[in-house]
């Protein structure tokens, strides 16, 4: 049977780190699909669509890799899918308890998904999306740790925005 693994998250925006995580999936099983969160935060810097559209343009040579949204629980959305595996990513220490806690939680909402952390490469264990936001938004240099489409779109933002 095919292995078909959800790695779940906001990807506001999608960083490098991501990245890494999603061609490490990829390569582990059939098929991975990027489920980005609708609504998750209620002043998203890039819209779903933008989200949506960036992440099929970085995956568009992947044919493994599938973008998809979601709303409602996760496990619910993993189930309707016919898929086995959440995948997420644990950069440092600090990850671990909230990661411990929705593994558990998910586990109890549906055990027959098993969630699998993977590590980053180590250059991207400092990065999250909100870092490069506020990084980005107050005039520091995030060339390297998002794709190069990411970078262009916040440029876009901040030059609309001026
Ligand atoms: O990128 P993030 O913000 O770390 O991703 C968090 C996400 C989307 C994985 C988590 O918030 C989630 O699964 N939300 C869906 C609602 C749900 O199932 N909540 C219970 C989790 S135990």
């Amino acid at each position: 049977m095919a292995t078909l693994a959800v790695y779940p998250g906001s990807f506001d925006p999608l960083t490098n780190g991501h990245v890494d995580i999603i061609l490490r999936g990829a390569r582990l099983f059939d098929r991975i699909v990027v489920a980005i969160l609708l609504n998750a935060e209620k002043s998203p810097l890039f819209s779903m669509d933008e989200r949506v559209e960036i992440a099929r343009e970085v995956f568009k040579a992947q044919s493994n890799v599938e973008v998809d949204t979601f709303d409602g629980l996760l496990v619910d959305y993993v189930a309707r899918r016919h898929a086995q595996v959440i995948v997420r990513g644990l950069r440092a220490v600090s990850d671990f308890e909230f990661e411990f806690q929705m593994a558990l939680m998910n586990r109890r909402l549906d055990a027959r998904i098993e969630t699998i952390f993977m590590m980053p490469a180590e250059q991207y264990t400092y990065i999250s999306s909100r870092l490069i936001k506020e990084v980005f938004t107050l005039g520091g240099r995030v060339h390297g740790l998002v794709p190069e489409l990411v970078e262009a779109r916040l440029q876009l933002k901040v030059r609309r925005d001026a």
